[in-house]
């Protein structure tokens, strides 16, 4: 939807970002003319620090080679600061179901011997969320992903694949899903939209982190979702 593109991206370049997490779903079928619509979008936001992971549409019809050409690895990790964000390919090709895989579980608890804060990204859900129906939208690895991270002390999950903004918090760590930002596959009554994460580190004597987030919507519209001390 060419137009709410283009307001989000405005929207989005108006806040300045730090980093940019997308987590994938960039195209339907992982189709090379798709893949070069979502390059030029993704292009357009003025951030020098993007993570971004596939998902299971962007894995379809061996997509994932496009997606390896224009933003070279499909799991990636970077430190921004004081913030580590780790963000891995959950797909799997032709499949819709999710999975990180027990072969990547030293990567991702080495990736996390830092302090700081620390993110965690892919597209599948770690935890259920509404308005899903029967619809099987957790990794099927999940009980196992969340110990990890939660051992990890990872501060933040964040993840996409049924377009409904939610947020879970479970002990110490965010998991929050994005809703969709232009695509017309909106859920149920809820608009277009992105998540806009503030974090705040702590004071000297503190260790907790301050973490504000909204959903902003294609007229600029923002809705605090979040405010928690981590
Ligand atoms: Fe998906």
């Amino acid at each position: 939807m060419p137009e709410i593109a283009n307001s989000m991206l405005e929207n989005i370049n108006r806040n300045f970002p730090d980093i940019v997490v997308i987590t994938g779903d960039l195209t339907e079928n992982g189709l090379a003319a798709e893949y070069n619509g979502a390059k030029k979008f993704i292009d357009r936001i003025e951030c020098k620090n993007k993570v971004i992971v596939p998902g299971n549409h962007d894995s379809r019809n061996a997509g994932y080679l496009f997606f390896e050409d224009l933003f070279k690895t499909r799991s990636t990790s970077g430190h921004f600061g004081e913030v580590t964000v780790l963000g891995l390919d959950s797909s799997q090709p032709e499949l819709d179901e999710g999975h990180i895989g027990r072969e990547n579980y030293n990567w991702i608890e080495n990736a996390f011997l830092v302090n700081g804060f620390k993110v965690f990204a892919l597209h599948h859900h770690l935890i259920s969320i509404p308005r899903t129906g029967r619809g099987n939208n957790v990794l099927v690895d999940a009980g196992d992903v969340l110990e990890l991270l939660d051992r990890s002390g990872v501060n933040l999950v964040l993840c996409g694949h049924w377009h409904i903004p939610w947020v879970w918090r479970l002990n110490d760590m965010l998991v929050i899903s994005a809703g969709t930002v232009c695509s017309s596959k909106v859920r149920g009554k809820m608009s277009q939209c992105y998540n806009l994460i503030e974090i705040d580190a702590p004071e000297s004597d503190c260790k907790r982190w301050h973490l504000q987030v909204y959903r902003v919507f294609s007229r600029g519209e923002k809705e605090k979702v979040v405010d928690s001390i981590l």
